[in-house]
C-alpha cells in the first residue's frame, strides 16, 4: 500500500503457507490428574487426544513470527515483499502495541502497514478476508495473514469445562496479487452480539481493569456457556460456509476440502451434515492440537497442503465461528504448487527467531502454576528464542520457573 501507482491486480491466491507448534504435548492424562475428567469424556465429547504448551520464553509474537517465516519461505519471497501484514489473535504479547508490529521487526520486514485483528476463533478468516479485499482494491502485493494463540496462559485448570478444549499455536498464509485465474473467491462474514458473553474474558479491559479483586475472581480467565457455543456453531458454520461457496458461483459437492475452525469433532460432523457431505471432505487436525483459536485454521490449512489432501485446481473452503459471536468463511480455487511448503520447517528454525523485549522490564513467570510440572518434565523442550534485536547489546534474561 506504500506503493499507490502500482497496478491494480484484482485477484488474491495463497501463494505461501506455514505453521508452528512448541514442542511440549499436553496430554488428555495429564488433564486427568488436573480436574476431573476422563482421556474418554475429552476424546469422545469433542474429538481432541492432546494440545500443545507455549514454553516459558515463547509468546504469541515469537510463535506467529515462525509460521509467517515459514509461510514467506512458501512463497519464495523475502520478509520486505510483504507490504501489509495482519495478525488475528485473542492472546496479544501486550495489550498495545500490535502484536503484529512486534512480528513485522522480529521478521526482519521494514516497510508493511501492521495491525491485529480481533475477531475471536474467526479472527483468522476475517484477516484472510481483509487481504483480500486489500489485494482487490489494488492496495497491497504481498499479504501476510497470521493466526497466532497462546491460550494456556488464559485458562482456569480447575475449570474441566474450557481447560480441556484449548492450546497454543500458529499458522499463516501469504496472499499475492495476480491477474491469473482463480485465488480467493466468495467471503461471508456474520457477527451476532446475542453471543457476547458466551465465550468471553471478563477482566483485564476498559470495563473491569485488572487488579487485585479481578484476579482473585478468576476474571481473567476464559468463561464459557459451552451448550450454547456449540448451538450457535453446528448451525452458523454451515450457513455461512454455504453463503461462501454460493458467492463463489459453486454448490457444497464442488468443494474438495474444508478446512474448518477444529473447535470439536461433534461441530464438525453437524457442518456435514448440514451441507450433505461425507466426513472425509472435512480436514480434522484438532486431536493433535486442540482448539487453537484463531490458529486453528492456518494450522490445518498449511498442514492439509503439505499432506498432499489439496491439489491445483481444487476448491478449499475455510470456515470458522468464534467468540461475538462472529463467524466467517472464504471459498479459494487453490493455483500453489503444494509441494512448495514441505521444506518450510526445516528451513525456518524458532531458535532463530528473535522477538526484541523492552530493555527495562522483565515479565514475570507467566507459566500456569498447574502446568509448571509439565514443563519440567524430562522432554519439555524451552527452545531458547534470542531475546536481543540484531545490533542491540545482549541483556540477562532469566526464564526462571517455580
Ligand atoms: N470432563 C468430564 N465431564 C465434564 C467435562 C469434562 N472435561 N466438562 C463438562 N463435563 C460434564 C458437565 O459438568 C456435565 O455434567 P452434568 O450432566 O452432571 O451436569 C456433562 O459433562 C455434560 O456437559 P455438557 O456441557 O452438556 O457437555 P457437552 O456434550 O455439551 O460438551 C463441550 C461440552 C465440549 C464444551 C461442548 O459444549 C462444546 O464443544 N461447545 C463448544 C465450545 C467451543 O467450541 N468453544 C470455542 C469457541 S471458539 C472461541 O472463540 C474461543
Amino acid at each position: 500500500m506504500n506503493d499507490a501507482t502500482a497496478p491494480v491486480a484484482r485477484r488474491a491466491h495463497v501463494t505461501g503457507w506455514g505453521r508452528y507448534a512448541p514442542a511440549q504435548v499436553l496430554t488428555n492424562a495429564d488433564l486427568e490428574k488436573m480436574v476431573d475428567t476422563s482421556d474418554e469424556w475429552i476424546r469422545t465429547r469433542t474429538g481432541i487426544r492432546e494440545r500443545r504448551v507455549a514454553a516459558a520464553n515463547e509468546t504469541t509474537a515469537s510463535m506467529g513470527a515462525v509460521a509467517a517465516l515459514r509461510a514467506l519461505h512458501t512463497a519464495g519471497l523475502q520478509p520486505d515483499d510483504v507490504d501489509l501484514i495482519l495478525l488475528a489473535t485473542l492472546t496479544p504479547d501486550y495489550w498495545m502495541p500490535a502484536t503484529a508490529a512486534l512480528v513485522k521487526e522480529a521478521i526482519g520486514n521494514t516497510r508493511a502497514t501492521a495491525f491485529d485483528v480481533m475477531a475471536a476463533c474467526s479472527g483468522f478468516v476475517y484477516g484472510f478476508a481483509t487481504a483480500q479485499a486489500y489485494i482487490q482494491a489494488g492496495l497491497a502485493k504481498h499479504v501476510l495473514v497470521i493466526g497466532s494463540e497462546l491460550l494456556t496462559r488464559f485458562l482456569d485448570y480447575t475449570d474441566r469445562s474450557t481447560c480441556i478444549l484449548f492450546g497454543d499455536g500458529a499458522g499463516a498464509v501469504v496472499l499475492s496479487a495476480s491477474e491469473e485465474p482463480g485465488g480467493a473467491l466468495g467471503v461471508e462474514m456474520t457477527t451476532e452480539p446475542q453471543g457476547a458473553y458466551m465465550i468471553w474474558l471478563p477482566a483485564g479491559g476498559s470495563k473491569s481493569p485488572p487488579s487485585a479483586e479481578t484476579i482473585a475472581r478468576g476474571e481473567h480467565y476464559v468463561r464459557m456457556e459451552g451448550n450454547q457455543t456449540y448451538r450457535f456453531a453446528t448451525k452458523t458454520m454451515a450457513t455461512t460456509a454455504l453463503e461462501s461457496i454460493r458467492r463463489s458461483g459453486l454448490e457444497p459437492a464442488d468443494v474438495d476440502l474444508f478446512i474448518p475452525h477444529q473447535a470439536n469433532v461433534r461441530i464438525i460432523e453437524a457442518v456435514a451434515k448440514g451441507l450433505d457431505l461425507p466426513m472425509e471432505k472435512m480436514f480434522i487436525n484438532l486431536d493433535k492440537y486442540g482448539n487453537t483459536s484463531a490458529a486453528s485454521v492456518p494450522i490445518a490449512l498449511a498442514e492439509a497442503v503439505n499432506e498432499g489432501c489439496v491439489r491445483v485446481g481444487d476448491n478449499v473452503t475455510i470456515v470458522a465461528f468464534g467468540a461475538g459471536f462472529t463467524s466467517g468463511a472464504v471459498t479459494i480455487n487453490w493455483t500453489a504448487d503444494p509441494a512448495r511448503g514441505r521444506t518450510a520447517d526445516d528451513a525456518v528454525r524458532p531458535e532463530d527467531v528473535a522477538v526484541r523485549l523492552p530493555v527495562d522490564w522483565d515479565s514475570v513467570d507467566p507459566i500456569p502454576d498447574a502446568l509448571a510440572a509439565l514443563m519440567t518434565q524430562p522432554g519439555a523442550i524451552d527452545v531458547p528464542l534470542d531475546d536481543v534485536a540484531p545490533g542491540e547489546p545482549e541483556r540477562a534474561h532469566a526464564e526462571t520457573r517455580a
